[in-house]
């Protein structure tokens, strides 16, 4: 497009389609637990100095790209490892032994949403994980314009002894529990060191797959998608990726991404000490992946603030895609938007306060345009505005404008609004919307 004409489109507001994004792509993602607790609790069994082997770690982060790192017992070399690291994105320290979780993301792709969560059940059995405040994290991933991925990281309890195995079980239970109110109709990446087997028997590892749908990238690359019966314990650096670590990944897609792992290797040959020596007592675990965008739905990217609950009529609308033609909007406002649904999904997200105001699409008559605006309430962001453009060119708003406003169009004009997903309570928080052709 010539500049002077993307000037007198954006002066005109016109919203840029996301069929600009890409519709396919690949990334990377490694795990790692860096074995960073101080060096007098605890020496790894790895040789060297803790503080020159992070430096070492944090410059192979750098050199190696990688799309999205999580690392685990990165505790008191913290600044070491970021000092040497360079990616774009980083979750800042929840601090050393005794007060942080030893969870990081080191990412090239930024994020909503991120939540550190204490587990509810630790043990000291064995492996004193009552020692620091340990769990999981979570944050909404933007991968492309319209591409979310939530990404987990986790460091469940270790031990074998039966107040570890209870805690440990009822740690991976959490974060499934989790997943299911906080990931509903998501695409999914949960990797961390899980402290699980397949081949002990109480271990509940496969809940992730029974209950939520996440394949691991190592049982369904390298064992053709069943779990070897047979415990296979890996070297460190591993020589073959068919062994098992307690160190995994997990991955789902859904009816708004498609995501397939393409590559699965154990990466510790990647992170020896000049002389060879392990870096860590961890092999490091790396899954390349590649996604697509379906044909049928699309999402755009998040507006508003990181609050309230997570809703989605994905789960709704993914059996079959309804026609945006002809949809009814129903929308709640007066100073915010207090709630809004359209009866292509049938579910109404936020509050019953606000004015009411119903509004029905003619048969061949759809929303092609959303603007919406975002404002503080209670030094909290929340939606403040909504007004639906439509392709016969009437409007219908509730709430509100601000100064902080966007415009949402669909990938193409023909396409229309069908749904919506975000966060909410009383009122809209956090708002995306969803476009069907
Ligand atoms: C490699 O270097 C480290 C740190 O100097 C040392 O502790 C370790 O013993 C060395 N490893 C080998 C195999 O020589
Ligand atoms: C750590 O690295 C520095 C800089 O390379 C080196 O001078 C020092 O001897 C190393 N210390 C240990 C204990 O390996
Ligand atoms: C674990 O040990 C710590 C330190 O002794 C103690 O403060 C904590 O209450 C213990 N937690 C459990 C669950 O036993």
């Amino acid at each position: 497009m010539p500049p002077m004409h993307a000037l007198l489109l954006l002066a005109a507001g016109v919203a840029v389609p996301t069929a600009l994004a890409a519709s396919s792509g690949t990334f990377t993602a490694l795990s790692f637990n860096v074995a960073g607790l101080p060096a007098i609790l605890q020496n790894n069994d790895v040789p060297g100095d803790k503080t020159n082997n992070t430096a070492s770690i944090g410059s192979k982060f750098a050199a190696g790209r990688y799309d999205i790192i999580h690392v685990q017992e990165d505790f008191n070399y913290h600044a070491t490892l970021y000092q040497f690291d360079n990616h774009a994105f980083r979750t800042p320290t929840s601090g050393g032994v005794p007060f942080g979780s030893g969870l990081n993301t080191l990412s090239n792709f930024d994020w909503v949403d991120f939540a550190r969560v204490k587990w509810d059940t630790c043990s000291n059995a064995s492996g004193a994980d009552c020692l620091t405040p340990k769990g999981f994290t979570f944050m909404r991933v933007k991968v492309d314009d319209g591409v979310w991925i939530d990404v987990y990281n986790l460091h469940a309890d270790a031990g074998t002894e039966t107040d570890d195995q209870r805690a440990r079980t009822a740690n991976i239970q959490q974060v499934a529990n989790y997943i299911d109110t906080w990931s509903a109709g998501n695409a999914v990446l949960v990797f961390g060191d899980t402290n699980s087997r397949y081949t002990r028997a109480q271990d509940n590892i496969a809940t992730f797959t029974t209950q939520n749908g996440l394949a691991d990238a190592w049982v369904a690359l390298m064992h053709g998608g069943t779990p070897p019966s047979t415990e296979s314990v890996c070297a460190n650096p591993s020589t073959t990726p068919s062994c098992e670590t307690v160190d995994k990944l997990f991955f789902r897609g859904s009816a708004l991404l498609d995501v397939r792992a393409a590559s699965f290797a154990y990466a510790g040959a990647s992170f020896l000490q000049p002389n060879g020596s392990i870096l860590s007592d961890h092999n490091p675990v790396l899954v390349s992946f590649a996604w697509t965008l379906p044909s049928a739905l699309r999402a755009s990217n998040f507006f508003g603030g990181p609050h309230g609950s997570w809703f989605s009529d994905i789960p709704a609308l993914a059996g079959a895609v309804p026609s945006p033609r002809g949809a009814t909007l129903t929308l709640r406002g007066g100073s915010r938007v207090d709630g809004l649904g359209i009866s292509t999904a049938s579910a109404q997200h936020g509050g019953s306060g606000g004015t009411l105001t119903t509004f029905a699409l003619g048969a061949d008559e759809w929303v092609n345009s959303v603007r919406l605006c975002q404002g503080q309430k209670d030094g909290h962001t929340r939606i403040f505005f909504f007004q639906a453009s439509t392709s016969k060119g009437r409007t219908a708003s509730t709430g509100a404008t601000t100064g902080d406003c966007a415009t949402f169009a669909p990938p193409q004009a023909s396409w229309g609004l069908v749904g919506f997903m975000g966060q909410d309570g009383d009122e809209i928080d956090q708002l995306a919307l969803i476009w069907a052709p």
